[in-house]
């Protein structure tokens, strides 16, 4: 279990875009780390905690879903009252109970949901359903400790790198999204994950990759294709992995090294999404970019984008990029009266992208 430090109040900084003063509890279950968090005014963080499986998940080379249900089940109570402590407040302190109701894992949100509906009727609380991938979003509204604070300047560009998704979202205000772009096989965390496995890095694979690309020589002679299907925001990651499998396999000669296949991969899918996410962004007049999701945790992809991007980029601190119930309730706060749900929330597993422009 891992936990930031409560910052320190900043009694002066100006208002954010929205007027719900609040303190809300936020819920994550949607796939692998059950986390709870309690965040202020949807912007300073009073606590983050995370319960990662993933090492339950590694022998497996991925997330098993009836273990992860299992898991969350075990933990998350203990994990709000971790969030609650750490965050020195009680149930009478909140002005509401923010969960992920979707996309997920079935069983996994179930936990969250059902967990949240029974807190919030309990305590008298809103209860309020959040989308996963939006919340991602907003992890770009939080305040990162000892930086000045920014907020995202709209219209934005939004790239959602995760485990599931690769989307790009143009944010025109908040609850205002058009969908520009997605993958059309995988999403770029699960290629990461993929690629992981065949280089025999373990899972998750991300943060391996990234790891173990440090080692390659500056320049290397291996180059990997790039997908650009050009003319449209898409992506597609799935050749590039299939171009992984035949290096490995020697196809074409004795494979190089683990770690230059590791890096040449890794720059193929940062130069494909940083080069689309910023031609976007200026073709649309955004004026920023938002990173989000877990593969906004890799170093050279956050490099490549401030690289590119003539136009402010936003990208959480890496512990809020990964899943985290802060992103949960910030999107909350700011989308607070939309939100609402009543007890019959049930979990939405193909939940769809709030699109609506
Ligand atoms: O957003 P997230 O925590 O969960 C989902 O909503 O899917 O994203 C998890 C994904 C995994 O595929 C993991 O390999 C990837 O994010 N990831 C990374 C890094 N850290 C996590 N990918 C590349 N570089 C990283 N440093
Ligand atoms: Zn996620």
């Amino acid at each position: 279990m891992t936990s930031d430090q409560r910052p320190a109040p900043n009694d002066q900084s100006p208002p954010t875009s929205h007027q719900h003063p609040s303190l809300i509890l936020g819920i994550e279950t949607s796939c692998d780390e059950t986390a709870a968090a309690v965040v202020e005014d949807g912007r300073r963080l009073l606590s983050n905690v995370i319960a990662s499986q993933f090492h339950l998940h590694a022998p497996f080379g991925g997330v098993v879903p009836e273990v992860a249900s299992r898991h969350h089940l075990e933990v998350i109570l203990q994990t709000i009252d971790a969030a609650l402590a750490e965050a020195k407040v009680t149930w009478r302190d909140l002005a509401a109970v923010a969960v992920t109701a979707g996309p997920g894992l079935a069983g996994a949100l179930l936990v969250g949901v059902n967990t949240a509906k029974a807190l919030a009727y309990a305590h008298d609380l809103p209860l309020l359903a959040v989308n996963h991938l939006e919340a991602h979003l907003y992890a770009n509204w939080i305040e990162v400790p000892g930086e000045d604070f920014r907020e995202p300047a709209l219209p934005a560009l939004g790239l959602i790198v995760s485990g599931g998704h690769t989307d790009l979202v143009l944010m025109r205000g908040h609850g205002s999204y058009e969908r520009l772009g997605r993958t059309r096989d995988d999403a770029a965390g699960e290629a990461f994950d993929k690629v992981g496995r065949l280089l025999g890095l373990g899972f998750p694979g991300g943060p391996a990759i990234e790891r173990t690309a440090r080692d390659a020589p500056a320049r290397t002679a291996l180059r990997l294709p790039r997908a650009w299907l050009k003319g449209s925001d898409d992506f597609s990651f799935s050749g590039l992995k299939t171009a992984v499998l035949h290096v490995v396999r020697g196809e074409s000669g004795a494979p190089p090294p683990v770690p230059e296949i590791a890096a040449a991969f890794q720059s193929s899918v940062v130069d494909v999404l940083s080069k689309k996410a910023v031609q976007a962004a200026l073709r649309e007049g955004a004026r920023s970019l938002l990173l989000s999701g877990g593969v906004a945790a890799n170093g050279p992809l956050r490099q490549a984008l401030i690289d590119r991007s003539p136009i402010p980029v936003h990208a959480p601190p890496p512990i809020l990029c990964t899943d985290n119930g802060a992103m949960i309730a910030a999107c909350a706060h700011h989308r607070f009266d939309a939100l609402r749900a009543g007890l019959d929330l049930d979990p939405q597993p193909g939940m769809r992208f709030a699109v609506t422009a």
